[in-house]
């Protein structure tokens, strides 16, 4: 038996500036708030929360501290805005617990079970391999409400989105060592390793005097096709590599992307673009090598959009056998706002005809938009010292 996961109950985004961050999900991607915070939670929490809809399986708890002690204000003072907790949905919390606790997962706290006018709720939270990124394991089969702590104004699930987004397809987190998070999905959680990739812009050209890379793989719970993209940085030029430059920006391990999945990008980015969300441009050369490249990758099939229009759009597209992926990758929050306090987290939106991986022949292109995007911050511009002594 393995962890009884059945799938994402929602993320909970830690912000200094609800209501900055609240506009962003609402205006820019097409999000909803549909609850709020109980004054009865407030109280006892020491935060404002809003539950936002980006779609029938997409939920974001947005919250703002109200107290220094409050868990949001202590993650606020080790870090930029960005993602704490990570909800999962669970078939039994008993056993979840059961399956956990003989692999040493290390829980925050007992089991807490709740009654009110939607039913019982259980959950769990506890301590990941990702800094201050945690999980809550929770059973609401017997809840017709989202959570206790707050009052909904219409009923989670039911929001569709008018950009389109269904589904949270994965998410990607960044450290600088990959292997006790392997270990943490693997040797904890129970997960299969379903993909992985290393690529460095050396690899493309070994004289470069700058360049960068990463490791990148992803686990994943096959019975509910949950799924883990996990970045290291690697060498040469370790610290130039987006990877690092992140864990440096957000003051440690975190949650790099959420992937919002849709079935129609084209559509979905006519609205995001036009709403003010900013999404890395991709070179006109990227387009020209898109044939040669999908012939390589196994791909025997045909791209149904116009090529002009993805290109028009900065949309990235990569295959496989099994089919094609369409992607585009938003600037980071740091850089929408204009203020490096709002975070490195971005969104990526995708469409998939077929292709179950994650873009591994668009690393290339992604490594150059997201570096110019670095560079443009003022970030890591150069090569470093090597740091010997
Ligand atoms: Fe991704």
């Amino acid at each position: 038996m393995g962890l009884p996961l059945t799938g994402c109950h929602s993320y909970e985004h830690y912000v200094s500036d609800l209501e900055r961050a609240e506009a962003f999900y609402t205006k820019s991607l097409g999000f909803k708030r549909i609850g709020v915070s109980t004054p009865a939670a407030e109280a006892q929490n020491g935060m404002r929360r809003l539950v936002m809809a980006g779609g029938p399986k997409i939920h974001v708890i947005l919250t703002q501290p109200l107290t220094d002690w409050s868990v949001a204000a202590g993650y606020l003072r080790l870090h930029p805005e960005g993602i704490g907790f990570l909800n999962f949905r669970v078939s039994s919390l008993d056993k979840a617990v059961a399956f956990l606790k003989p692999r040493r997962a290390t829980f925050l706290y007992e089991p807490q079970v709740t009654r009110d006018d939607h039913g019982e709720i259980a959950q769990i939270a506890m301590a990941t391999a990702l800094d201050d990124v945690n999980y809550r394991l929770i059973d609401d089969s017997r809840y017709d409400g989202f959570g206790p702590s707050f009052h909904m104004e219409q009923k989670a699930g039911s929001y569709v989105s008018p950009l389109g987004f269904t589904d949270i397809d994965h998410f990607t987190a960044n450290v600088r060592s990959l292997q006790p998070l392997t270990s943490f999905y693997r040797d904890v959680l129970g997960f299969e390793k379903f993909w992985e990739i290393e690529f460095h812009t050396n690899d493309v050209n070994p004289n470069l005097p700058v360049g960068s890379g990463l490791y990148s793989e992803v686990f994943w719970h096959p019975a509910s096709g949950i799924k883990f993209a996990n970045n290291e940085p690697i060498a040469p030029f370790f610290r130039n590599s987006q990877i690092d430059i992140y864990c440096r920006d957000n003051h440690g391990s975190g949650v790099q992307h959420v992937a919002l999945l849709c079935p129609n990008i084209l559509k979905s980015m006519d609205q995001l673009q036009s709403q003010g969300c900013k999404f890395l441009a991709a070179t006109d050369s990227y387009y020209e090598k898109v044939p040669d490249r999908l012939k390589k990758s196994g791909f025997k099939g045909t791209i149904r959009e116009d090529m002009k229009a993805l290109a028009s759009k900065d949309i990235l597209i990569d295959g496989s056998e099994k089919g094609y992926l369409l992607q585009i990758f938003s600037h980071e929050l740091s850089r929408q706002f204009g203020d490096r306090k709002a975070g490195p987290l971005f969104f990526e939106v995708i469409q998939r005809e077929g292709d179950e991986g994650f873009g591994g022949g668009n690393f290339r292109a992604l490594f150059e938009t997201i570096e110019v995007d670095q560079i443009a911050m003022h970030k890591v511009a150069a090569q470093l010292p090597l740091e010997t002594i």
